[in-house]
């Protein structure tokens, strides 16, 4: 292989030229991650990053698979790349990610875009500089979507494209295999990374001036289940707060059937967590619950919600709501809306039910219109818009932390709190990059508005 990518150097280096990528990706913050490795892999080899769609040598699309608008969207972006090509017949096209994982997604770019160079799925990563290969010399299209293998890439240096906020996977891949999610068949088994592995990661990041990090994983909370060491979620929890360094910590996602006290308690006593909590209801209905797999009641879920409150009155919450899963009736819908009435959220990510092809929901049937779904989602939203106005008024008069990492224009930019909420304030740009503390003056239903002190 070193061979290979010392001849692959060589072809996209020809002339001394350096040859440059534009990479985009798609979905979740995951996905995010495993770009910044893939950028980190071509770097390796020779490319330099270009934002410019038009200027780059090789152009990889990184896709997610989530939901059916994701993928249509990524078609339609592969098919502009058509004309794009016949104008520059050396320019490289890949595909790769949680969509082209599939089968299905690798049989319609044969048949459909035959002009796209490579596909590789999210388990060949690090096959990257061997398709390469393949295409230079052999000049044909090469597609990998690898034998599902419990490793991963760890000695991968990622190339990070925001050091302020940085993302570090604390696993990889899922095992609850929610009946209407695709995330288990792209993704493989969950496993965890060694604790040493991602404290040394997290170390480096604060040492280099990272700000905040986020830890990944589908559901930290079996963070270690598959480690021979005893350490769960908790526990990283508090190795990771011990380290030096002025950063914050969030993570993501929590998977309410593993949310414990021990959880809670942790984000409250460790200075570096930030007091938020983002947890998936999906819905607010047991009957739907249960068909979806997700192993938790309303009740159960509550208790969580209850017990953060019970220690911090106004815990801040987030959550991702389905709206019409197969047979979702009136009442159940009515059911998720006691729940969100119940929490009131401070931030909610709702989507309709999309099937997916290999799931188990997608051979249910489903009797509820399109309409009376797209009936439940405005009155969600709509619902959402008055609690998140309402809950924000809390902070006025408050003083929150903030990183800013935005400028909005006009004098005024913008971060997000400890809570997770948008604040913005009067500053230059000096701010950016920087955490302050902000006196809340005023709230709007999105975000909040201050002034630094
Ligand atoms: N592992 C994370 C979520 C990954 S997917 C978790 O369990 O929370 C992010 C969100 O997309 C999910 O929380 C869910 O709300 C939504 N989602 C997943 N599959 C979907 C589907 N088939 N249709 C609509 N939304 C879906
Ligand atoms: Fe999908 Fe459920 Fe796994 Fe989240 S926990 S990735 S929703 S199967
Ligand atoms: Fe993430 Fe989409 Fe894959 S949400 S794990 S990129 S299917």
């Amino acid at each position: 292989m070193t061979d290979n990518k010392e001849t692959v150097r060589k072809l996209i280096t020809n002339g001394g030229k350096t040859p440059l990528c534009f990479l985009h990706s798609f979905g979740c913050r995951q996905n995010v991650s495993d770009g910044e490795k893939i950028l980190g892999l071509l770097c390796d080899i020779g490319y330099g990053v270009t934002e410019d769609i038009t200027a780059a040598d090789l152009i990889i699309y990184n896709t997610c698979a989530v939901r059916e608008g994701a993928e249509l969207k990524v078609y339609s972006l592969v098919g502009n790349l058509k004309n794009l090509k016949k104008k520059k017949p050396e320019l490289i096209i890949g595909l790769c990610g949680c969509m082209a994982q599939q089968e299905k997604t690798v049989e319609k770019i044969k048949k459909s875009y035959p002009y796209v160079d490579i596909v590789f799925g999210t388990f060949a990563l690090e096959k990257l500089p061997e398709l390469l290969y393949k295409v230079l010399i052999e000049r044909k299209q090469a597609v990998d979507i690898g034998e599902y293998s419990t490793e991963f890439p760890e000695d991968i240096r990622p190339v990070r494209t925001d050091r302020l906020n940085a993302s570090v996977p604390i696993m990889y891949g899922c095992n609850n295999f929610c009946s209407y999610c695709i995330v288990p068949y792209v993704r493989g088994r969950e496993r965890s990374r060694r604790p040493e592995a991602v404290i040394a990661e997290v170390k480096e990041l604060a040492d280099s001036g990272c700000k905040e990090i986020m830890l990944l994983g589908q559901n930290v909370n079996s963070y270690g289940n598959t480690l021979d060491e005893k350490i769960n979620f908790s526990e990283l929890l508090r190795r990771i707060n011990d380290i030096d360094g002025d950063f914050r910590v969030r993570f993501m996602s929590s998977h309410p059937k593993d949310a414990t006290k021990e959880l809670i308690d942790t984000i409250i006593d460790c200075d570096k967590i930030c007091k938020h909590l983002h947890l998936p209801l999906q819905s607010g209905s047991d009957r739907i619950l249960a068909a979806m797999n997700r192993k938790y009641t309303a009740e159960k879920y509550m208790e969580t919600v209850n017990y953060a409150r019970s220690r911090i009155p106004d815990f801040s919450f987030s959550t991702d709501i389905i709206i019409g899963f197969p047979n979702e009736t009136a009442e159940d819908f009515a059911d998720t809306m006691k729940i969100v009435r119940q929490v009131k959220y401070d931030n909610i990510f709702s989507f309709i039910y999309s099937k997916r092809t290999g799931t188990r929901a997608a051979g249910m049937e489903d009797l509820t219109s399109d309409e009376e779904k797209k009936a439940r989602m405005k009155e969600l939203l709509e619902v959402q818009r008055e609690i998140s106005s309402g809950n924000f008024k809390r902070f006025i008069g408050r003083t929150l932390t903030v990183l800013f990492d935005s400028d909005d224009g006009d004098g005024i930019f913008s971060g997000k709190s400890d809570e997770f909420i948008i604040v913005r304030a009067e500053a230059d740009s000096s701010v950016i990059g920087t955490v302050r503390k902000v006196r809340i003056t005023k709230s709007f239903n999105w975000a909040l508005q201050g002034e630094i002190i």
